[in-house]
């Protein structure tokens, strides 16, 4: 695992900003894995801005989204879906039809779950996921107790999930209860993992994962048994970390 700290929010998003740039330049077929959330905001914009300078081309690009919320359709403003086209896939020029994510609308959610493997499949999987940590550890929705041999499924949020994204809706309320997401195991087949991480308050759940036991209670912890994870942090995100497990950016 290599562990690359950043001074602040800002170079954190350049950095794993350069790691997915990289990908495309070299790799312009590539399946990126995408997450959702305040994490990645920096990272997409920089993304845009690289497309707009005119030094990247999504057009052959391929994503799959770790996770949608059940009930919220794709032009819901709180749904994952409309993040992704507001956030990223309008700012660059990736073909609508090369984008995925599961259909929070479905009615048959297990079938939905077992269309979305097959994507995933028929894309020849994952090059480069990219991932935040939840306050309670998870990666996508999985949640503390997961099981770490499921493919993609539905959760129940957990509650600490729920209070921590009711800053994106009006009324906490409305959060939804129940998620589909990728699986731990889609999770870890994909060849390579860029984790982003800010902030103190993900401190010490950063530090759980990359260096407590490996245990369903701390989902992210599963990436210590991945081959090839980079982490992207910045110093506050770092900063339970144990003295010398970290590699400085200059
Ligand atoms: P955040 O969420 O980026 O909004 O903190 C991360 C996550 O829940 O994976």
């Amino acid at each position: 695992m290599n562990i690359l700290e950043t001074d602040d929010y800002e170079a954190m998003s350049r950095q794993a900003a350069n790691i997915l740039f990289a990908q495309v330049v070299l790799h312009p077929e590539s399946v990126l894995g995408l997450a959702t959330g305040s994490t990645p905001l920096g990272i997409y914009r920089r993304l845009a801005e690289l497309y707009q300078q005119g030094d990247v081309d999504f057009s052959r690009i391929r994503s799959v989204n770790l996770d949608e919320y059940c009930g919220l359709g794709p032009n819901d403003p709180q749904s994952y879906h409309r993040f992704m086209e507001e956030n990223l896939f309008r700012l660059i020029n990736i073909p609508e039809e090369n984008t995925s994510l599961p259909d929070g609308m479905a009615v048959d959610t297990d079938a939905e779950c077992a269309r979305y493997d097959r994507r995933i499949q028929e894309l020849g999987g994952i090059d480069l996921q990219l991932l935040g940590i939840g306050n309670t550890g998870h990666i996508g929705f999985n949640e503390p107790g997961c099981n770490f041999e499921m493919s993609t499924h539905r959760v129940v949020l957990a509650p600490e999930t729920r209070r921590a994204n009711a800053r994106f809706f009006q009324n906490p309320d409305e959060v939804p209860c129940y998620a589909i997401t990728m699986g731990i195991k889609n999770i870890m087949s994909a060849r390579k993992i860029l984790l982003a991480v800010n902030g103190k308050g993900k401190a010490e759940v950063l530090a759980k994962a990359l260096f407590g036991p490996v245990t369903p209670q701390v989902p992210a912890s599963i990436l210590q048994l991945h081959p090839d994870v980079t982490v992207v942090a910045d110093r506050d995100a770092l900063s339970r970390l144990p003295v010398g497990s970290r590699a400085v950016i200059e």
